[in-house]
This record gives structure tokens, sequence and C-alpha cells, in this order.
């Protein structure tokens, strides 16, 4: 997908969850209105993922969408902000790959690269879950990994 900079709102994962899914679920790129959980997680309500959704986009766009951070703060808050949406976790299904969309655009927006294939799922999924507990740590320790060093002006050209 093209990318895309911020602004960025529960309609950017809408129109990503949108392109992604619009061949597989005649639902893509719409909110879902049932509870879900994934083993001990139980995600946000659905009467909850929109005002959610609102608070963490807000939260983002109030930092300036993380432009200008260091690699150790970007890190930091990357992970903060990844594991909240986690838990609002909008879809049906597809909230990974349409979320590691966003997160992708994000930290290209804030000048640096990522490579999501330095982690596995198992180490992922776990990351997620220890964020759910209250841990982003985990989350940031892959972050550390995968964000690359800053995009420098010629590789951008
Ligand atoms: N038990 C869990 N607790 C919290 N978060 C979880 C748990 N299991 C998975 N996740 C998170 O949910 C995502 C999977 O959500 P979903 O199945 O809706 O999307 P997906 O696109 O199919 O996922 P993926 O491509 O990441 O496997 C994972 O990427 C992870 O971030
Ligand atoms: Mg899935």
């Amino acid at each position: 997908m093209e990318f895309t900079p911020p602004p960025y709102s529960l309609n950017s994962l809408k129109q990503i969850h949108r392109a992604l899914f619009s061949q597989v679920y005649s639902w893509a790129g719409e909110v879902r209105f049932s509870a879900i959980s994934k083993d001990e997680t139980r995600f946000c309500s659905p009467e909850r993922i929109a005002p959610e959704a609102a608070r963490e986009f807000t939260k983002m766009g109030a930092v300036g969408w993380f432009e200008g951070y260091s690699r150790t703060d970007l890190v930091v808050a990357v992970a903060e902000s990844y594991g909240t949406l986690n838990v609002v976790h909008p879809f049906r299904e597809g909230n990974g790959r349409t979320q590691r969309i966003l997160f992708e655009w994000l930290i290209v927006n804030a000048g640096y690269s990522i490579n999501w294939e330095l982690v596995d799922s198992e180490e992922w999924v776990n990351a997620n879950i220890r964020s759910y507990l209250g841990d982003d740590g985990w989350l940031a320790h892959i972050f550390d990994r995968c964000i690359g060093e800053p995009i420098t002006e010629s590789e951008a050209l």
C-alpha cells in the first residue's frame, strides 16, 4: 500500500482494512459490533472502539505524530501506542496486518525504516499479551530491533 502521511484516525485503519480485505470479507473496513477475545485477552467492547481509538489518535496528533523524536523515544512511544490500539482491535479479523501498515507509515513519517521480518509471530503475540497485561517493554524491545537507523535525505530521494 502507498504511504499516506498523517493525520491518522480510526478512519485510516478502516481504509487500510478495506484495501486489504475487500475481496475477502463483505465487512472489510467496517468496525465490529460483537465482542471478541483471544486467549485471556478481552478486546475493547464494540461501543468503546470509536472513543478509545479517538483518544489514542488524538494523543499521537498532540505530540506531532512522533516527528522529531530520537530513535530511543520513538521506540517507547510506538510500543505504547501499538499496544493501546491493539486492545481497541476494531475489526473482527485482520487487525494485526492493518495496524502494522499504519505503524509502518507512522515510523517512516517520523524518519525511520521498519523491518517486520526481524520478529516472528510467537514473540510478537507474546509481546502483545504482555502489553495487554500492562508491560509495553516487550513490544519496545521488538520495535528497537525492527526500527532501523534514521532515513537520510539521499535515501529518501
Ligand atoms: N492473546 C492476545 N492478546 C493480545 N493481543 C493479541 C493476542 N493474540 C494476538 N494478538 C494481537 O492481535 C493481532 C492479531 O489480530 P487479528 O487476527 O485480528 O489480525 P491478523 O491480521 O489476522 O493478525 P496477524 O497477521 O498479526 O497474525 C496480532 O498481531 C497481535 O498483535
Ligand atoms: Mg488473524
